[in-house]
């Protein structure tokens, strides 16, 4: 399966894809964009060998013609998913459309409950105990696709929104892999009864 990564900042989940499942399993990162020409994440695929491009919104006349020329882009290099790790821009619908419950996305929280910006400030400043990470397909809402993975940790004990943060960057960094791994084995489905939900063959190796 080829894949590719949007991403806007630093990049540490681009770097997590790229070293647990770029190139195993049949699983290929084949591009990396950003809307930002000097995201850190854009020099990691590039460390990498993986090609890269970027959008940039002041060159085009509006999101959707952006969006167009990244989908482009995309197709013609067979991308089948689309991950966004930190991609900091809401995909127009026309993209969504060209890659149909083929894009997922990773947020710093336990869905619903904080979505958009600055999540794990917003947990911590709420004072919630248990906070977590999701990976979501991604729909024409902020963060509300259907759920692929959720996991929680216990921050009751952490001192500080960092501490939070760290524990939390940590979690991105497995449970994003893990679902990239999940999908390429085509063990994630919608339940036909349920459209919301999303259904896993599960199984411990992967
Ligand atoms: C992550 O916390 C991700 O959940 C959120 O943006 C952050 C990106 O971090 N959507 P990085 O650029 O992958 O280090």
């Amino acid at each position: 399966m080829k894949l590719a990564v949007l991403a806007s900042g630093v990049g540490s989940n681009l770097q997590a894809l790229l070293d647990q499942v770029h190139g195993r399993d049949g699983i290929e990162i084949a591009a990396v964009a950003s809307d930002k020409p000097d995201a850190a994440a854009l020099e990691r695929a590039r460390a990498a060998g993986v090609p890269v491009a970027s959008f940039p919104g002041t060159d085009y006349p509006d999101r959707s013609a952006r969006d167009a020329a990244m989908a482009g882009w995309l197709a013609e290099r067979g991308v089948e998913l689309v991950v966004l790790a930190g991609y900091m821009q809401l995909l127009s619908a026309q993209f969504l459309d060209r890659f149909p419950l083929r894009v997922i996305n990773v947020h710093p929280a336990l869905l619903p409950a904080f979505p958009g910006l600055d999540a794990i400030r917003q947990a911590v400043d709420y004072g919630v105990k248990v906070a977590g990470v999701t990976v979501h397909f991604v729909d024409q809402g902020v963060d509300t696709g259907p759920i692929i993975l959720q996991r929680a940790i216990d921050i009751s004990s952490s001192a500080s929104r960092e501490a939070v943060e760290e524990r939390l960057h940590r979690l991105e960094h497995e449970l994003l892999p893990r679902a990239v791994r999940l999908i390429a084995a085509g063990a994630v489905r919608l339940d036909p009864e349920h459209p919301r939900r999303v259904m896993i063959e599960d199984s411990p190796s992967r």
